[in-house]
């Protein structure tokens, strides 16, 4: 008697976990509640038939909204560069010069060289070798460069003036032997006419990513 008894009761149990699982279904919330309300500009035209039945709540983005560009003749900023974006968890893109800068071009103590010549006409455009980078979908980019002679590499310019940085903060970093950022960001602003720029910031080649997380904080 007591064993039918302990039958029934799990039946009984079994008969309300199913009911209930069967009540959320029904009303399609349960299991939804996490997801946000907005939908997707893009989402508008998608077939009902065709949607996913669910939307996990962290669905990863084709890309992140915030991008690190940046020059780097030696390396330097290259390593800074990559120090934000581990802390950002944005996206990381070199701009590379079609033609590389060789040590000759580099050398400051020569006044007839490539990087000299290219800092003395403001009107220097060096061509970008790298893949075109599209900045739709970014709200954020971090934009890095070394200073030569007191200022951003003509090649910062170029990629500047062939973006549209509507509605995207632009935020400069620079390393250097010394040297603050200047009037790189402002001279860079001027070029592109468009987004929001800040003054942006120096640093040296050893900043931690501690360092870099703080500064971010202070930007906020
Ligand atoms: C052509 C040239 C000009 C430079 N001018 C300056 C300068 O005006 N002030 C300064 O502090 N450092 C200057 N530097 C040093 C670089 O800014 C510094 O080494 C930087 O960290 C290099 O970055 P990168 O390795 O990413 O190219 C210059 C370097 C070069 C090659």
């Amino acid at each position: 008697m007591n064993k039918l008894k302990s039958i029934a009761s799990v039946f009984t149990a079994f008969l309300l976990v199913v009911g209930l699982a069967g009540c959320s279904n029904a009303s399609g919330k349960a299991a939804d509640s996490s997801v946000p309300e907005t939908k997707p500009a893009d989402s508008e035209n998608q077939d009902a038939s065709e949607a996913p039945a669910e939307t996990p709540a962290e669905t990863p983005s084709a890309h992140t909204d915030v991008l690190v560009a940046y020059f780097s003749a030696t390396g330097t900023t290259k390593g800074v560069a990559e120090r934000i974006t581990s802390v950002t968890g944005g996206d990381l893109y070199e701009i590379l010069a079609a033609e590389p800068y060789t040590n000759d071009d580099l050398n400051y103590n020569d006044h007839s060289s490539r990087s000299t010549s290219e800092q003395n006409d403001k009107n220097a455009r060096p061509a970008i070798g790298s893949e075109e980078i599209s900045l739709e979908g970014y709200t954020t980019v971090y934009l890095g460069f070394p200073i030569w002679w007191g200022e951003e590499p003509r090649i910062l310019d170029t990629f500047v003036e062939a973006h549209d940085f509507d509605g995207i903060t632009v935020i400069p970093f620079c390393t250097s032997g010394g040297s603050g950022i200047g009037r790189s960001g402002a001279n860079m602003e001027a070029l592109a006419k468009s987004g929001t720029w800040l003054k942006g910031e120096r640093f040296s080649g050893s900043v931690s990513e501690d360092e870099i997380r703080s500064w971010i904080d202070s930007l906020k």
